[in-house]
């Protein structure tokens, strides 16, 4: 990977904490590995994706159904699902004088070796043939299965009745609610339900940033098809997540459909598409996974639950519906945004960072300033044109700190695609011609134009 990338990559973490998206989690206590905390800017910028993503997906189709399910579930839904067994779990191996604990296939990709779907033997044979050590310099323990899922306890029981876990996928809440959107919203089939929400991985490593975290936000959906149509409807839904990613404004030769050999398939699926991103400094690797999960999930929580899981035709005929889920992280679709918006170039001579954002997905639409904070007059009309903007978009800035050369790096680097000065052409001091007009910066070129007042609006439309 080149160093221009891998700086690339410090560049965009550092700007994000600099101008308030993401910080480090617990930062004043010295930091929790795996957590980071969205800032004001952070949030903006997720709950835009998050908007856009329902949008697209739910909102503006017919055959979609959402869910908020709770984050706490019976422990009996994750050892219906198989994630309390061996399906869920990493290979950990110990530095065997300081206890570290490290992932075993991380430590051999970071010697060069190929490590995906290796058994645990495997793993051994190759730590040992290629006298792999812990960074420190050990020697490693042997390669044991490690359980990503975080548990917890509710109430005050103290045995394992009480016992329950943080969910590590969105995905079951809608499993378990499968049967209460049948019988509450008729739907015919094939149709999705789709859930945003947090999920939670005890990672044995968590690095790269937003990249694997112990918490993060999935936006998922599980669309549920006869089992006779299952290839048609994949093929569809692969077309609407490269839409969604074109959407984000992801450049087509930065992703990557990467089919997953049939080896590394995780326990519930049969086919699977992992859409990957080209992250500076990382290259290409995960950003969404879209799964064929077969009749896996309902027919394991029909059995284990003794609901039926079936849908039932017009005809009386019934079945249990196969499953494709499209599944989505949302910390790493905000980096792959990031990395693709950040831009570096040249103007009136000096080297100026932006973040060239989709107008849709920028924190704000617009930056509003009188020319001058000290002139009342000023204040007063560019307060007026920002009142008026905000009761439309929403996502309007009052910016008066600094002068306005300053004002507009600032606006660049988080992304702001106008910024409107309000000066003394506006009164009609200067030049009556331009009376009631703003002048209008344009991020990505520097050009300024005027626009009156009363097209503002239809403008930034
Ligand atoms: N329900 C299927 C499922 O959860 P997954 O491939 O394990 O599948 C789906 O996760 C998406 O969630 C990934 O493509 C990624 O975007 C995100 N994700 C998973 N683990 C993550 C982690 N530890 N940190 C950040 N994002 C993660």
């Amino acid at each position: 990977m080149s160093e221009q990338n891998e700086n690339k990559m410090e560049k965009i973490v550092s700007l994000c904490k600099r101008r308030g998206f993401v910080f480090q989690g617990s930062e004043i206590y010295g930091g929790l590995r795996g957590t980071w905390d969205y800032g004001p800017l952070g949030v903006a910028l997720n709950n835009n994706i998050k908007r856009e993503w329902w949008k697209l997906f739910v909102d503006s189709r017919e055959d979609m159904y959402g869910l908020d399910a709770a984050i706490i579930m019976n422990a009996k839904v994750w050892e219906a699902s198989g994630h309390t067994g061996a399906g869920f779990c990493d290979p950990l191996v110990e530095d065997v004088k300081t206890g570290e604990r490290f992932r075993a296939d991380h430590l051999l990709q970071d010697n060069g070796i190929e490590a995906e779907g290796l058994s645990l033997e495997e793993i051994d044979s190759l730590i040992a043939d290629n006298a792999i050590k812990s960074p420190k310099g050990n020697e490693l323990s042997k390669a044991r299965e490690f359980n990503m899922m975080f548990a917890s306890r509710v109430g005050a029981t103290a045995g394992e009745e009480g016992k329950v876990y943080l969910r590590p996928e969105t995905a079951q809440g809608i499993f378990v609610n499968f049967k209460n959107v049948l019988d509450s919203m008729s739907p015919k089939m094939p149709f999705g339900i789709a859930q945003i929400g947090k999920a939670f991985r005890n990672e044995i490593a968590p690095r790269e940033f937003l990249f694997r975290v112990r918490e993060f936000e999935q936006m998922e959906i599980e669309y549920f098809v006869k089992e006779e149509d299952w290839e048609t409807e994949f093929e569809k839904l692969r077309k609407d997540i490269v839409v969604w990613h074109k959407h984000l404004g992801l450049s087509e030769e930065n992703i990557r459909e990467y089919d997953v050999p049939e080896n590394d398939l995780a326990h519930y699926s049969k086919r699977t598409i992992d859409f990957e991103y080209n992250y500076p400094g990382k290259g290409f690797d995960e950003l969404a996974g879209f799964a064929y999960r077969t009749d896996h999930d309902l027919k394991n929580h029909m059995e284990a639950s003794g609901t039926t899981m079936e849908y039932i035709e017009p005809d009386g005929a019934r079945f249990i519906p196969h499953v494709l889920e499209p599944s989505f992280g949302i910390g790493r679709a905000l980096t792959a945004v990031l990395c693709e918006a950040y831009t570096e170039d040249e103007m009136n001579g000096e080297v100026r960072t932006y973040l060239k954002l989709p107008v849709h997905l920028a924190p704000y639409r617009v930056a509003v300033s009188p020319l001058l904070k000290n002139k009342p007059h000023l204040v007063e009309k560019a307060r007026e044109v920002f009142t008026e903007l905000k009761a439309e978009f929403s996502n309007v800035a009052w910016d008066d700190n600094g002068n306005v050369g300053k004002r507009y790096r600032r606006q660049d680097e988080i992304g702001t695609p106008y910024c409107l000065v309000i000066d003394f052409d506006t009164l009609g001091e200067e030049a009556p011609e331009n009376k009631d007009t703003v002048t209008v910066r344009n991020r990505d070129t520097g050009e300024q134009e005027r626009v009156a007042i009363a097209d503002l609006v239809g403008y930034l439309k």
